[in-house]
This record gives C-alpha cells, structure tokens and sequence, in this order.
C-alpha cells in the first residue's frame, strides 16, 4: 500500500484537503481551501468536494478520509449542529464516492484529530485514557483508551448548568460574547472539571485555531490531567483523516 493518503477537512468557514504522507504525519502537498459554501447544504459541499479532489492529480481509487463535523455512524451523519440541517441522515461516504470517484471513510473532526494527534503529536505514548477537545464553533472530543478511538464521544453537547456546553466554553462563545481570556477560562475551567470527573483523563490534548494562543489560558486551569496543546493545530483534521484510510479500509 501507499504511503500517501489523502485528507479532507470540512468546516463550517472552510473545507481544506492535501495529500499526506502516513509516515511522517505530514502534508506531501500544499493543502487547498475553499470556503464552505454559506448554504451548506450535501448539494453544495458535494460539489467543492469534487473541485478540490479534481484539483489534485490523485491516482484512480486512492482512497480519501473526510473529517466532518457531526457524529457519524457508518459513514452517515447522525445530527448535525454547526452545519445546514439537512445533513442529519445523509451517507457522506457515499456522497463524497459519488463526487470524486473515489473510495472513502469518513470520521466525526474530533475524532480524525485524535488519530492525528496520538499518531505524530502531543498524545503520543503510553497513556490510558487521552482526551483531545477542539474549540472552534463548537467543541469536539475524542476519546483514547489504551491507543483505541472511543468514536463519536460528542462531550461538546454535555448539558452543564442547563446548557449546551458548548454554547458556553466553545472559542465562538468567547468571540460572540466579547470575553476575556479569564473570563473564558473560567468557562472553560467548569468545562474541563466537569469532563475530568467523568472520564479522568491522563492527559487533556487541547486543539482548534485558539490553541496557537494556549500560552494565554491553558496557565489559567487547574485541573489534575497534564493539559497540553496539540501540535498538529490546523493540519490536525486532514492528517487524521488521511490516517483513517489507513486503519478501516475505504469501500
Ligand atoms: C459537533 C461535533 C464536532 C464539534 C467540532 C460539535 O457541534 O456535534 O460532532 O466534533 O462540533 O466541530
């Protein structure tokens, strides 16, 4: 088999692919990004799918991962929060196989993150149970148990003091609601207090774009897991999801 998978990640501002090489955990090519389409809807996505896989000189039937941002049960989007709503029950696998003509797995974001981040980052080693959490529009999880994915974990959607957590603690709230960094640490301490009691992670892996500023919040929390910053930041998505190809195979 190849060493070359190749990754997408859909979000909700862009959907970004590159080639990437499962040795080394890195882009094999420049990565390409076109903007999600403000009516987000399969059709849409379906098409700059196409474009951007189109845009690669990819060999016939390699296979494609896509990181998306929804939990996702073979290959279909079981609820969708962050996206048009007319994805909840839609096969994605199948989609994305009918615009590229390739074979192809798909993974909730969080999930893909995790791999990446396990495989080439900051939850390499021997830990029990590693928790990765992105914060962006909202915030995902991926849960690590002895190097197993717990898959679709979605703690972003813990109701805590009657909320949706991440209406709260995800970095969207912090921008939505103008808060400072302490003030967003707060939230984020009752977040992460209140995941650590659930699952006790050894080691909290912290993503999303925010995280290239971990210096100015992760200080603020007092947690028992070691807290850390990913080290994929962006390229986490497409590096997991490539991966992916690699462990379930891409019918
Ligand atoms: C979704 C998750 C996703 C996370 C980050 C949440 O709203 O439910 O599936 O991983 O956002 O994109």
């Amino acid at each position: 088999m190849s060493h070359i998978a190749f990754g997408i990640d859909i979000g909700g501002s862009g959907i970004k692919g590159a080639p990437v090489d499962l040795r080394k955990g890195k882009f094999a090519a420049d990565r390409v990004r076109i903007p999600t389409p403000e009516v987000s809807t399969p059709d849409a996505i379906g098409a700059v799918l196409a474009e951007l896989v189109g845009s690669f000189k990819l060999p016939k039937r390699s296979p494609l991962g896509v990181a998306f941002p929804a939990p996702i049960d073979h290959g279909v989007v079981r609820s969708i929060a962050n996206l048009d709503k007319s994805w909840a029950g839609v096969d994605l696998a199948a989609l994305t196989r009918e615009a590229t003509g390739h074979p192809t797995v798909v993974l909730n974001d969080a999930d893909a993150a995790g791999l990446a981040e396990q495989r080439y980052g900051a939850a390499r080693g021997r830990h029990r149970v590693v928790l990765l959490v992105t914060l962006g529009t909202g915030i995902g999880s991926a849960l690590l148990v002895d190097g197993a994915l717990a898959p679709n974990t979605e703690l972003g959607h813990l109701q805590i003091d009657g909320a949706d957590a991440e209406l709260r603690a995800a970095d969207s709230a912090r921008e939505r609601e103008g808060l400072d960094m302490a003030a967003w640490a707060g939230r984020l301490q009752r977040y992460f207090e209140t995941v650590e009691a659930l699952l006790s992670p050894e080691v909290i892996v912290v993503g999303g774009g925010i995280s290239k500023k971990h210096a100015e919040f992760l200080p603020l929390l007092n947690l028992r897991a070691k807290i850390v910053p990913a080290k994929l930041r962006n390229a986490a998505g497409i590096v997991g999801a490539a991966a992916a190809t690699a462990i379930r195979e891409a019918g």
